[in-house]
């Protein structure tokens, strides 16, 4: 394994560690300084994964998101090859299929697809990250890509105060984040 491939086992077993119960109140406060985002109050279509096990759950925030009426898009991967993703309108937790990689995603054959120009911010999943907003994420590429053809969709991330390492290098293929919101910080 080399430098970051270790440090990405190492913070996904930090997170493997935590119960259900731990991952959502410690994410609580950041949801809330999240929500607190003028970037997030402005947007009308916001970009997010369904969150998986030991992950921060991203599900309280689609409720929050939906409660003020913005859109909410979810990705499918339509190509590992080309790291491809395309976004559908998810409306309900109901009517998901589980990908060939595990991950909950739309059914293709009932939701909608959206052109992703529409899409005002992109919370962006990761593993790791430094304080510049460079990351590690799962290993695909997926979003490394989506945010290198779409680069006025703004982006932001949630993150555990272990997620924040500074041994994160920059790649030349990698985007970066633009907002961190991270435990233990204020604001
Ligand atoms: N824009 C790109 N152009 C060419 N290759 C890319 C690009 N983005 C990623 N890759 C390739 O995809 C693979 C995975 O990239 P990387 O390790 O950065 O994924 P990641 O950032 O963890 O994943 P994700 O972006 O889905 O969160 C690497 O082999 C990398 O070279
Ligand atoms: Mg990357």
């Amino acid at each position: 394994m080399n430098e970051k491939e270790i440090l990405r086992k190492s913070i996904l077993n930090a997170l493997k560690t935590m119960t259900d119960d731990e991952l959502e109140q410690r994410a609580e406060p950041l949801y809330e300084r999240f929500m607190k985002q003028p970037i997030i109050q402005d947007a009308k279509t916001v970009a997010l994964t369904i969150s998986m096990a030991h992950e921060l759950p991203t599900r309280p925030l689609i409720e929050k998101l939906w409660s003020l009426s913005k859109t909410i898009v979810v990705p499918r991967v339509t190509c590992s090859k080309a790291r491809l993703m395309d976004f559908y309108i998810l409306s309900s937790f109901e009517n998901l299929v589980t990908s060939s990689f595990g991950v909950l995603e739309p059914d293709p054959t009932t939701a909608k697809q959206i052109d992703k120009a529409l899409i005002d911010v992109a919370v962006v999943p990761g593993v790791a990250f430094n304080n510049k907003g460079y990351r590690i994420g799962y290993g695909g590429g997926y979003y490394d890509t989506f945010l290198e053809e779409y680069p006025s969709i703004a982006t932001i991330s949630l993150l555990y105060d272990f997620q924040l390492q500074q041994k994160v290098h920059e790649e030349p293929h990698d985007q970066r984040v633009d907002h961190l919101i991270i435990e233990g910080d204020k604001g």
